[in-house]
């Protein structure tokens, strides 16, 4: 229970998916620390400023729970913060070849810490940020998936297409 998990990610935006996992870990470890991927790769949709805040708010019932951007490497990031596990969310197959790389190369760059794995509840095994947003973005209703905030921040958003 001591122990300190990072949960990283791009959230772009944060789906009751990924909340799923951040309540389930946070009953097994001391501390969650979510942290939030620049990824400027993926040219997200959200800022990551945004992303940092629709996540604090889909999670601000829980009290050992933290997020927080970053931009370095996750593997020099989860040592800045202490973090005995790096927690990766699995929700099918076609998820475990990424899943399995992502692993192997984050133990080389920091042996210390090892990366765990959970499912989320099967209602949100289809769950993904780019569906979320293709939804939003052609009018459909996302309230399943995502918290009010993000169903307000994806309605903005995509107001004008
Ligand atoms: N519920 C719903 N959706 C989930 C989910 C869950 N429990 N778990 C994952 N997903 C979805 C995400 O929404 C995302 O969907 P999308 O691609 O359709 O938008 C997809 O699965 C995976 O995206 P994400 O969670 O952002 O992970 P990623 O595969 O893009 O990896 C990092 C992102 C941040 C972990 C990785 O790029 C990283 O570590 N970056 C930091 C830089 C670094 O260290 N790079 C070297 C790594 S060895």
């Amino acid at each position: 229970m001591h122990l300190t998990a990072i949960y990283p990610g791009t959230f772009d935006p944060i789906t009751h998916g990924h909340a799923d996992i951040v309540r389930r870990a946070s009953q097994l470890f001391g501390r969650i620390v979510v942290a939030v991927a620049e990824s400027p790769q993926k040219e997200p949709s959200f800022s990551l400023e945004e992303r940092v805040s629709l996540a604090r708010a889909a999670l601000s019932d829980l009290g050992n729970v933290e997020v927080l951007g970053f931009g370095n490497l996750l593997a020099s990031f989860a040592r800045e913060q202490g973090a005995a596990v790096i927690l990766r969310g699995l929700r099918a197959i076609s998820d475990f070849e990424h899943e399995f790389q992502l692993a192997a190369m984050n133990r080389q760059l920091a042996p210390e810490v090892e990366t765990m794995f959970l499912t989320p509840a099967e209602e949100y095994s289809f769950v993904s940020s780019s569906l979320v947003r293709e939804i939003a973005r052609l009018g459909g209703d996302v309230s399943n998936f995502v918290s009010p905030a993000a169903v307000r921040a994806l309605t903005e958003r995509y107001a004008d297409s």
